[in-house]
């Protein structure tokens, strides 16, 4: 039997919807077929058309006219936070099957109204929580469901979002300032808190947060440095260099195609030339201690679910190395998944420690580590072959947003107690 092949309309051409799926796409050609792109940015829309073969004439500069129609079976939505849910609306009242980026929104009123408009229309919202679908994600699930460390009591959960990708994404780049984007909390970490509430297999009851932006401030630029690297005396010390991070960072990772290179230039493939040019005239290249960021670089969060399982949350950009920590204490043993380490760990109190190596239980890592190549797959299951199991829905994902709404205003409130069944009205 030939296969469906799943036609697909991608709204906002950047990072995500370019690079991350839409190259997947364009390789899966007995699965998918992009047939219509949207974004204002002329340049990238005509970038990403001719690499995905998409007729001019279905190459959208303008929201509007790609909202006419119908343009697909299924429609992306990668564009940034707080277009999401306009978006996503338009495209359940079209009749589309949606793939929406998370976080879906940082506004309680569209959060509802995206699930409300998505239950009205009975069409499949996927949120891309791309952990879910990681293997090892998988793994240290079905050890905890298999009861292999007895009753899960709590989890330890630690997000090293690493030195540089803080300064690059929450200090120079598109999540730096509060009144722009989301709280650092739901961008980052909408994912972990997902995550939390996924393995405690409960709603969260309670939550406490506490953090601040402690480094990344005008006081702590360095005596004589300039605004930007390029032109300063510290550019090849600096840990928090331009140059550094993405120059020299871009050579000893071997000249990868990949975040956060192909992020800072539209020039593709990346060239160390776009890179200089990039660094000397746009954000990327700015001082990290003179820009207008103010988003937190530290944030501790406290939680206890419904069923009782409490958990901890760190989020911490002075870290060298990235991946999640998560240590589960359970009745009968530990579980410990150190993703940077490669390393899933399961601690009996009696009997033998087994030890997994995460590259060994998968061959694709790519991509928040093979999640976003498997959600993809799963969408397809889903969107082109009936399956039900949906593992990531609106409401599930609506549910880690609102967690994260309320530690938010927990930390603005000096760690205040927020009582979800009242914050969730
Ligand atoms: N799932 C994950 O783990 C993950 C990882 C990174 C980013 N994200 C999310 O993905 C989304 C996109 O992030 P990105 O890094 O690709 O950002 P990006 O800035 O690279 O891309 C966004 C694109 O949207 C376009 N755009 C702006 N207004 C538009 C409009 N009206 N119509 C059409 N296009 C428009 C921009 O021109 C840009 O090309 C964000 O919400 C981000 O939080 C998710």
């Amino acid at each position: 039997m030939e296969n469906k092949i799943l036609t697909i309309a991608i709204i906002g051409m950047g990072a995500r919807g370019g690079y991350a799926y839409g190259t997947y796409l364009v390789d899966n050609p007995n699965k998918f077929k992009i047939v219509a792109i949207c974004d204002p940015d002329e340049y990238r829309l005509n970038k990403w058309g001719d690499y995905m073969s998409v007729p001019k004439e279905k190459r959208f500069l303008s929201e509007d006219e790609f909202f006419k129609e119908k343009r697909a079976d299924v429609l992306f939505v990668t564009t940034l936070d707080r277009l999401h849910v306009r978006m996503a609306n338009k495209g359940l009242d079209l009749g589309y099957n949606l793939l929406v980026e998370k976080p879906i929104s940082d506004s309680k009123e569209e959060l509802k109204s995206l699930s409300e408009h998505a239950k009205k229309a009975q069409k499949t919202v996927m949120v891309c929580h791309v952990l879910r679908y990681t293997v090892w994600i998988k793994k240290c699930k079905e050890i905890i469901d298999s009861g292999a460390i007895g009753q899960l009591v709590s989890i330890d959960h630690t997000e090293n979002v690493v030195y540089w990708h803080e300064a690059h994404s929450f200090v120079r780049g598109n999540w730096h300032n509060r009144e722009e984007t989301a709280p650092m909390i739901l961008a980052k970490c909408c994912h972990d808190l997902d995550l939390l509430q996924y393995f405690a297999h409960s709603r969260c009851k309670y939550i406490s947060s506490m953090g601040d932006l402690r480094y990344f401030k005008k006081e702590n630029k360095p005596e004589g440095s300039a605004d930007r690297c390029t032109n300063c005396k510290y550019m090849d010390t600096c840990t928090y260099s331009a140059k550094r991070i993405y120059v020299d960072g871009w050579h000893r990772c071997n000249e990868v195609q990949d975040f956060p290179f192909n992020l800072i230039t539209d020039v593709f493939p990346v060239t160390e030339e776009a890179l200089w040019e990039s660094i000397k005239t746009g954000r990327y290249g700015k001082c990290v201690f003179a820009c207008d960021n103010d988003v937190v670089d530290n944030q501790t969060t406290i939680m206890t679910f419904e069923n009782g399982i409490t958990a901890t949350l760190k989020m911490e950009a002075f870290v060298r190395d990235g991946g999640r920590d998560i240590r589960f204490f359970g009745t009968d043993g530990e579980l410990e998944l150190r993703e940077g380490l490669n390393t899933i760990t399961l601690k009996k109190f009696t009997g033998e420690t087994k030890v997994w190596k995460i590259n060994e239980l998968t061959n694709d890592l790519h991509g928040h580590g093979g999640g976003d190549h498997e959600m993809l797959k799963q969408l397809y299951n889903v969107m082109a072959l009936g399956d039900k199991n949906v593992e990531t829905s609106v409401d599930d994902s609506i549910e880690s947003h609102y967690m994260a709404l309320a530690a938010e205003e927990s930390r603005l409130h000096n760690g205040q107690l927020i009582e979800m069944s009242k914050f969730r009205k």
